[in-house]
């Protein structure tokens, strides 16, 4: 069963394609994030699939249904970049009038507990923190206890204490088959928090897998040695190599595999290998050089 299916959607604003034929499905009970700079189409994705934003191309459906329907029936919770609260009611009150417009919601004790608010339920909405508020925003996407819960940057202003808390209760939500699809562009917290990345930039999927996938994909690891005047040749061959750069006299290798490519390196060649040096490519490189091809 999908929770989520995107089939050849674009939207585009004015002279703008903010989504370029976005083609993709998520499985019930996952945890995605959707990875990507400023500008790559998050939001704009996200907003489609709440239906708050009509695709000028393509379909979305959400279990099945069109967002609009799924909507309706209460399958849908979000967390949105933008939008404010009643300042005047208390945490208690906008979760407890949240969580009457959905048919099975979560009780309002067990929300305002996994939230972080139970502390700050009788405060009032205009008296709270940057944090805070965004503590209540994520109350009130999970109220109605939605199957599919949407996220778009939760953590924005969120301190690292608040942002760790959050993401626990992110993953505690998440248990028992519910699905979660959040947007950041924290290469951490989508490595830490999602059991699939799907990393986007100028409106198109440049990526897709576990992070450990992307992270392989990208070239894994290098292995850099002086070479001085040494001819290069055979250097591609070999194993796990992607890719050989030489400049000024320094062999950069990329490989997904770097203990067989320096035993290689040694065993299998004549070069006399100086300096050798080993880097892991960590998720960082994997996203730039990944943002950075699809340019
Ligand atoms: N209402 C709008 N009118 C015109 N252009 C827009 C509008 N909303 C978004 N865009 C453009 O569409 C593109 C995608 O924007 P979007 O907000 O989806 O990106 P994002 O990935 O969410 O970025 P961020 O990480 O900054 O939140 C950008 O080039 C943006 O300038
Ligand atoms: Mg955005």
């Amino acid at each position: 069963m999908n929770a989520i299916a995107f089939a050849d959607v674009s939207r585009r604003y004015g002279d703008v394609l903010a989504v370029d034929g976005l083609d993709l499905t998520v499985e019930a009970g996952r945890t995605v994030a959707l990875l990507g700079p400023n500008g790559a189409g998050k939001s704009t994705s996200i907003n489609m699939l709440l239906g708050l934003l009509r695709p000028t191309r393509g379909r979305i459906e959400v279990f099945g249904h069109s967002p609009d329907e799924a909507v309706a029936r209460g399958e849908v919770g979000a967390m949105l970049q933008s939008g404010e609260l009643i300042p005047e009611l208390t945490v208690r009150e906008l979760v407890a009038f949240v969580r009457r417009l959905y048919p099975s919601p979560l009780g309002l004790d067990e929300v305002l507990e996994m939230a972080d608010l139970t502390g700050l339920a009788g405060r009032r909405a205009a008296k709270l923190s940057g944090g805070q508020t965004q503590r209540v925003r994520f109350a009130l996407a999970i109220a109605g206890a939605p199957r599919l819960l949407v996220l778009d940057e939760p953590t924005a202003a969120m301190d690292v204490e608040s942002r760790l808390r959050f993401w626990e209760a992110m993953r505690s939500y998440a248990e028992g088959g519910r699905t979660v699809l959040f947007a950041t562009h924290y290469l951490q917290e989508a490595d830490e928090n999602s059991d699939r990345v799907i990393v986007v930039a100028g409106g198109r999927v440049v990526a897709d897998g576990t992070a450990a996938e992307i992270k392989a994909g990208a070239g894994g690891h290098t292995v850099r040695f002086t070479l001085g005047g040494q001819a290069a040749a055979g250097l591609e061959a070999l194993p796990g190599v992607s890719a050989v750069e030489i400049s000024a006299g320094t062999a950069t290798l990329r490989t997904a595999d770097p203990d067989a490519t320096v035993a290689a390196l040694y065993r299998g060649t004549t070069l006399e290998v100086r300096d050798l040096r080993i880097d892991g490519a960590d998720l960082e490189d994997a996203f730039l050089s990944l943002v950075q091809e699809s340019r």
